[in-house]
């Protein structure tokens, strides 16, 4: 079905952008080094210097971000680490992979994580927090912070759909011993493909995220642990750093979008909230009432895509259920009605309001 308001447009069709990307290929053509080139390497810095960490690694996606990313703290195997339980499935698979058990958490009406609930859930077993700014809002920082420091915990961000966002003015991607962000094309920072960066501060940090994601193998030439094939492409790198010039437009206009709905649903649906000490990216835009399945077919019947996100908790996926712990039952309520409205930045001012008002008409308002 051809949307008339489809929740993503990945085509690039201001005439400005497309000439500056297909410059950025043609400068790659010209020098030929397709893996770990110049690009690759001036990107990761971008990202780290955006976050104000010492070093970046860029990596072939954002689910080789989390594996290698949470491999380099080198955790002892079986180690418990707390994660959210409303989430995509790298951020557990990153665990699982790395032999160690997740333990999730629920989260709150904001659907980011619930300090309380981490707390409830800490055992001498604990090693680690795994954060998601999920929805691209910041996760309640300082409570989390407190627990890392109170019982050891290494703080491990998934940055993955908050590139951009801040909490207090500080950076997502600041806060973490690592912080793990994904560019695949539907990000807010978006490669044409997939690709991934790993931020630090810790000495020796990039040295051993090189070697993880190019097979294990150390500068002599040497393979020294087995690892797996995750290096970023230069292409990618270089359509990245395009579109790193553009992006702080891009975040401006999805912010606008997020307040115009909020202003002309608010009386109708419960939307997410805009608050003073964060400063959310909208990776997507949110909202949620208990007809969530009769607003759905009306949005679809008139040519609107919705979306549900992650509408399976991780506990629940056949993957990872066998042997989930934790807690998970308001997320499972307020995941039961929530639906992703389109928000993306491509999106005119009318056609934002002719989807609030299609909201608001099936509300009777
Ligand atoms: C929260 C979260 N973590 C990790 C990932 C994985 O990133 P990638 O698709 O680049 O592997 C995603 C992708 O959607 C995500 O939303």
């Amino acid at each position: 079905m051809a949307w008339e308001i489809p929740f993503l447009d990945l085509r690039v069709q201001d005439a400005t952008q497309r000439g500056e990307l297909l410059a950025a290929v043609d400068r790659v053509l010209q020098h030929g080094r397709l893996i770990d080139g110049p690009e690759t390497v001036e990107l990761a810095a971008a990202i780290a210097a955006r976050a104000g960490r010492a070093q970046g690694v860029g990596v072939g996606s954002g689910s080789d971000a989390l594996y290698y990313g949470v491999r380099a703290l080198d955790l002892p195997a079986g180690s418990e680490v707390i994660l959210p339980c409303l989430s995509m499935a790298a951020s557990a698979a990153c665990l699982v992979r790395n032999h160690l058990q997740p333990v999730y958490a629920d989260v709150l009406d904001d659907l980011t994580i619930d300090p309380a609930s981490v707390a409830r859930l800490i055992t001498p077993a604990t090693r680690a927090l795994l954060l998601v700014h999920y929805t691209g809002r910041c996760c309640e920082l300082a409570p989390l912070q407190a627990l890392c420091r109170e019982h050891g915990l290494a703080l491990i961000e998934d940055v993955a759909q908050a590139f951009g966002a801040s909490y207090h003015g500080q950076p997502a991607g600041s806060f973490g011993e690592v912080a793990c962000f994904s560019f695949n094309n539907m990000k807010i920072l978006a490669a044409l493909g997939e690709a991934g960066c790993v931020v630090g501060d810790r000495p020796g940090l990039s040295e051993r995220l090189r070697q993880l994601r190019h097979n294990g193998i150390a500068p002599d030439g040497l393979c020294v642990e087995a690892s797996g094939n995750g290096r970023l492409d230069t292409l990618q790198a270089a359509l990245l750093l395009c579109r790193l010039r553009w992006v702080d437009a891009l975040i401006a206009r999805r912010q606008a979008i997020a307040r115009r709905y909020n202003a002309q649903l608010a009386d109708v649906v419960s939307v997410p909230p805009i608050t003073a000490d964060r400063s959310d990216v909208f990776y997507v835009y949110s909202l949620r009432t208990p007809r969530r399945e009769a607003l759905r077919a009306a949005l679809e019947a008139v040519g609107i895509e919705p979306k549900l996100r992650d509408p399976v908790l991780l506990p629940q996926q056949p993957a990872f259920a066998a042997t989930a712990r934790g807690e998970w039952t308001r997320a499972a309520a307020l995941n039961a009605t929530t639906l992703c409205l389109p928000a993306h930045e491509g999106l005119r001012d009318d056609q934002v309001d002719h989807v609030a008002a299609t909201v608001r008409r099936f509300y009777g308002a």
